[in-house]
């Protein structure tokens, strides 16, 4: 693949300087709660750049604190889809490998276990230190993300890394302020609870936000006393393996995490029919979601946590901001290469506003800068893999085909490689499969209505049910409809605002249960109800 140089505009213009990263008020880096497309108020001369050739230092299965190879012998290539390169190969887990991983993140967790008699201040600390370190490293993890995700570097550094370290540390602060109740009963028993760890977790990441995503699955976890086995996507294996080595460096004892790079179908699929791992956490497609449910179900129903896929509305009203609507639905959808659960893939438009909101909307597509995301300036990468840049494409045809109107794009990018043009679709009617399914890159369809009980009725006649917006200046119009939507969160008047304080999850076949938040922990533990009976002996 030729894509090495700078960057240019879909229709070839220069990139422009890292001055033109846009500025958006919605973007708080303070706080993790990030607008993802733009990087706020730093100036050019202090923005980061990434390690030129930065070393790749661990490749091999991280089991019991321990690097080793796998039993197999075999290695994953693992690649970089802004070039084509390889990149380097990792140790590839399969059954017998995902074995070893469980029995030790099994020892970790027997009672009287380092592990298990800690202190749960100490468990804090101990994410607090791994934070610690994820900052130090901060670089040349936002380096290798973007090196084997193909994800803008910058956007890598502040939104990926900053939302990881938060998590990390919002957990670490959950630790020892878990708290079992006492139960009212009839006064001959004493009742209490205990919120005590599941056990062993099973935690299978995708490829779209692999650092992020081993922080939001390991630091509830941890933070409740359980046990991990964690198996990164077969594309994005590299900043897992980074943090298997900060997590040794920090303290965690031997077994407590254990990183198993490896394919699906074998070792994912190893971890979701283990008869000795409790509980298990999957992000990535609903048919994968289905498969992880059904295995829990035929082995011994261990408990599940799904994060699926979504195609998610976003509402907008001909009273809203009509600039700052366009520019949030832009990035609401092109974030990440389109490659987000979260992309707001159907955009519903009032009538009134509906041409001039898609004049603007494809006047910024065409402003995106694609090229190599390692290079200042460029804001839109490659898709991460052949089978996903197939997908899309084949769905753009079917656009075409079924008679949406191509507004812009709609064609991979002039040079060859994984790149695709920002793409938008206007005159989509809602029978159309770029309106039903889940593209996962950068085509962004646009609708028409008219009414508030109609756009609801529509936003919602669809299986997946993970977020929405709605963008009015009306608070009527504002809690109408996010009172109505089946979705786990709803945006008013922005998009992709969320921290790690905030539930995430979705309704319908976008999945079960919640990350994030206080909402997680109730995902990470049993609650144990212990009654005593009282003597009458002292009475
Ligand atoms: P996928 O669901 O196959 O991959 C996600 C993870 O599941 C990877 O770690 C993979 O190795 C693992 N996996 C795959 N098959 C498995 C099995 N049988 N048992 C256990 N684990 C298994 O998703 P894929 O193929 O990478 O992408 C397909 C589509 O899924 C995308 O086009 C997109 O629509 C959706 N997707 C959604 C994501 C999200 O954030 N919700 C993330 C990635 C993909
Ligand atoms: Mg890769």
């Amino acid at each position: 693949m030729p894509v090495t140089g700078e960057g240019t505009t879909p229709t070839g213009g220069n990139p422009p300087a890292y001055s033109t990263v846009r500025k958006n008020g919605n973007m708080n880096s303070e706080n993790g709660c990030n607008h993802p497309e733009h990087v706020d108020g730093a100036e050019p001369h202090a923005l980061p750049m990434p390690i030129p050739d930065p070393p790749i230092q661990y490749t091999k299965l991280f089991i019991n604190n321990q690097w080793q190879e796998s039993c197999s012998r075999r290695k994953l290539p693992v690649y970089n889809p802004a070039t084509g390169n390889l990149l380097c190969e990792v140790e590839e887990a399969d059954q017998e490998d995902v074995d070893e991983a469980v029995s030790s993140a099994r020892a970790a967790f027997q009672s009287g276990s380092p592990w298990r008699s800690m202190d749960a201040s100490d468990r804090g600390q101990l994410l607090n230190r791994l934070a610690d370190l994820v900052e130090r490293d901060r670089l040349i993890l936002a380096t290798l993300e973007s090196l084997d995700s193909g994800k803008v570097f910058l956007l890598a550094y502040f939104v990926d890394l900053l939302a990881s370290i938060k998590t990390l540390r919002y957990y670490g602060g959950w630790a020892d302020k878990i708290h079992g109740k006492t139960i009212p009963v009839d006064g001959e028993y004493f009742t209490y609870t205990r919120h005590e760890p599941i056990g062993v977790c099973g935690q299978i990441i995708p490829w779209n936000f692999p650092l992020m995503m081993f922080a939001w699955k390991i630091a509830p976890a941890l933070c409740c006393g359980n046990t991990v086995v964690i198996k990164p996507a077969e594309q994005t294996p590299l900043s897992a393996l980074h943090m298997a080595a900060l997590i040794k460096e920090a303290g965690f004892p031997p077994g407590v995490v254990n990183v198993v790079p490896g394919y699906g179908h074998t070792a994912g699929s190893a971890i979701s029919h283990h008869m000795d791992i409790d509980k298990i956490a999957f992000t990535g497609s609903t048919a994968v979601g289905k498969l992880i449910q059904k295995a829990a179900g035929d082995s011994n129903l261990k408990r599940v946590t799904l994060e699926l896929g979504g195609k998610n509305p976003n509402i907008v009203f001909a009273d809203c901001d009509l600039e700052y609507a366009v520019e949030q639905a832009h990035s609401g959808l092109f974030f990440n290469q389109g490659q987000c659960c979260l992309a707001g893939s159907r955009v519903f438009v009032e009538e009134p506003i509906y041409e001039e909101f898609v004049r603007l909307s494809v006047e910024r597509a065409k402003s995106k800068v694609l090229g190599n995301p390692l290079v200042p300036g460029v804001d839109q990468g490659p898709q991460i893999d052949q089978k996903q840049f197939d997908k899309i494409m084949e769905l753009i045809e079917s656009g075409k085909r079924e008679g949406a109107t191509l507004e812009c794009g709609g064609f991979s990018w002039d040079q060859q490689g994984l790149f695709i043009q920002p793409t938008v679709f206007s005159n989509v009617s809602d029978e159309m499969r770029i309106a039903k399914e889940e593209i996962f890159g950068p085509v962004q369809q646009i609708m028409c209505f008219r009414s508030v009980h109609e756009v609801i009725q529509r936003a919602n006649a669809t299986h997946y049910g993970l977020a929405a917006g709605v963008f009015t200046n009306d608070i009527d119009k504002a809690l109408t409809v996010s009172s109505a939507l089946q979705a786990g969160m709803v945006w008013v008047n922005c998009y992709n605002a969320m921290s790690a304080q905030c539930p995430f999850g979705g309704f319908k076949m976008s999945g079960n249960g919640r990350e994030l938040g206080e909402y997680a922990l109730q995902e990470y533990t049993e609650v144990k109800a212990v009654t005593i009976k009282v003597s009458k002996k002292n009475s």
